[in-house]
């Protein structure tokens, strides 16, 4: 065997980038993306890709594993779960937070989580960082050494007790992302409105699962992105705002980019798929499934989501993942108890279904093209948070993480994903598309019936800066 052979050869591959559909042959070597050419020569172990389209291995930049909670409350995925159901979902990369909780260091929390992550994660990963004490040792040294250190994104929420910050904080916290170069992401609904409209609702008996809805409307979530955004004006620094659930903030943010202000959005499967109405149409608790927060709207705001994900209002679609099992006195169900909406906590699964969704749904059913599904699910998401060439893309010295999708009709089942949640909100949804293998570089992690990876191959990724920002001299 020469020093130039290759690995691996994926043959006959149509592929997909975020630019781009070709018919070729992808060379691996060493993990990496080689040759892209037809007629390649033969590697030691060859796959027949023939007829099917090929995508570069997700990357999701939003999602929660094994986040220290208030007990009794524990997420159900750690990183070995969490990351395998993503493999089986065609996911390469993923993005969890490393969240300060108040009183902590940053610091201590990024090592904390590290140890969370080594020898479980199944695929490669970066943290962002959740800032939720922004002391002045955290901004004046921690903040400052950990985006050195490749910790380029972290988020502010301007909402949940545990974790809100004042516009103060923001703005200060703001400051820091844009003299070294780091991306702030911001959860935006307004705190103290939500507390007002929960205690009213309280005080009705509306304490059922969908009342959730109720206390966070859409208003909430408009006046919050609308501050976000003025305290980004006012910093002069972009922004991202995270799981952006329907009209009201997206007009928000087309008022901004008209107005020339540097503002990103993400959006998640539940905006396109759950309603309101999947949190109960009467009080029972089986809605406490799918309590997250924004909460899903109405069939008219999918379209509206719909349509800004086909005309580049979003630039990353992310799941969400934030795994509480349902009939658990860890999860939806605290202490064992079917306990009002203010206390359940927030978040649904979505890691293995995020990419099949919107495959099956955006591309084969015609609302956007494959070069917008790559750039959403991976080529964005890889640049938006400094990873990008080696992720996101199907390039010559790219990491060789793929995706073959088999296209064929099958109904969503929990029983045959690999998180370890006990449900799935899109139960017996009807897809058209589920990845047949996974490849994360140039390893099957999943075969189309079974995971293959290991526990612990994963990588920690540093980020470098995120390509969203202004280049500053
Ligand atoms: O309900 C949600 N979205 N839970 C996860 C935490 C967050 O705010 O993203
Ligand atoms: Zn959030
Ligand atoms: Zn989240």
């Amino acid at each position: 065997m020469t020093a130039n052979a290759l690995d691996l050869v994926v043959r006959n591959a149509r592929v997909a980038t975020a630019s781009d559909t070709f018919d070729c042959d992808i060379g691996i070597r060493n993990g990496r993306v080689a040759l892209l050419g037809e007629g390649l020569p033969a590697g030691t172990r060859e796959i027949d890709a023939a007829g099917r389209t090929v995508t570069p291995g997700g990357v999701d930049a939003h999602c929660h594993l094994d986040q220290p909670m208030e007990g009794p409350v524990k997420m159900a995925d750690d990183f070995l779960t969490g990351t395998r159901s993503a493999a089986c979902g065609g996911t390469t990369t993923v993005i969890p937070f490393a969240a300060q909780m108040k009183g902590q260091s940053l610091e201590a929390a990024v090592v904390d989580y590290h140890g969370r992550a080594e020898g479980k994660a199944c695929i490669d990963y970066a943290f962002h960082l959740i800032v939720s004490d922004p002391t002045p040792q955290v901004l004046a040294t921690e903040l400052p050494r950990l985006i050195s250190q490749g910790y380029t994104s972290f988020k502010v929420y301007m909402t949940y007790d545990d974790l809100k910050l004042d516009d103060g904080q923001i703005l200060d916290v703001l400051d820091v992302a844009r003299t070294h170069g780091a991306l702030a992401m911001v959860h935006a609904e307004n705190a103290d409105c939500i507390e007002w409209l929960t205690k009213r609702l309280e005080a009705a008996g509306r304490t059922a699962p969908r009342w959730h809805a109720h206390a966070r409307p859409m208003l909430v979530e408009r006046e919050a992105t609308h501050r976000a955004i003025a305290l980004s004006e006012l910093v002069d620094v972009p922004i991202l705002i995270v799981h952006v659930s329907g009209r009201e903030a997206i007009e928000q943010i087309r008022w901004a980019r008209a107005h020339g202000l540097s503002v990103f959005a993400e959006t998640c499967p539940q905006y396109l798929f759950l309603t309101a109405e999947d949190l109960g149409i009467d009080d029972s608790y089986q809605g406490a499934r799918c309590v997250c927060s924004p909460p899903p709207r109405d069939k008219a705001n999918q379209e509206i989501i719909w349509d800004g994900l086909g005309d580049g209002l979003f630039t990353v679609f992310s799941s969400d993942h934030a795994p509480f099992r349902y009939d658990d006195p860890q999860g939806k169900k605290p202490g064992g108890e079917e306990v009002p909406f203010r206390h359940i906590p927030n978040g649904i699964p979505g890691l293995e279904t995020r990419l099949p969704l919107l495959y099956s749904e955006g591309v084969l059913g015609g609302r956007i093209t494959l070069q917008k599904f790559v750039e959403l699910t991976a080529t964005n998401p890889a640049k938006a948070y400094g990873l990008h060439p080696r992720k996101g893309t199907i390039a010559v010295g790219s990491d060789a993480d793929l995706v073959v999708w088999d296209e064929r009709a099958l109904a969503i089942d929990n029983r045959r994903l690999h998180h370890a949640v006990d449900y799935t909100p899109y139960e017996g949804m009807q897809l058209k598309a589920w990845p047949g293998l996974t490849l994360s570089r140039g390893e099957v992690v999943w075969d189309g019936t079974s995971f293959t990876g290991q526990a612990g191959r994963g990588k920690f990724l540093p980020c470098g800066t995120p390509s969203l920002l202004p280049k500053r001299t």
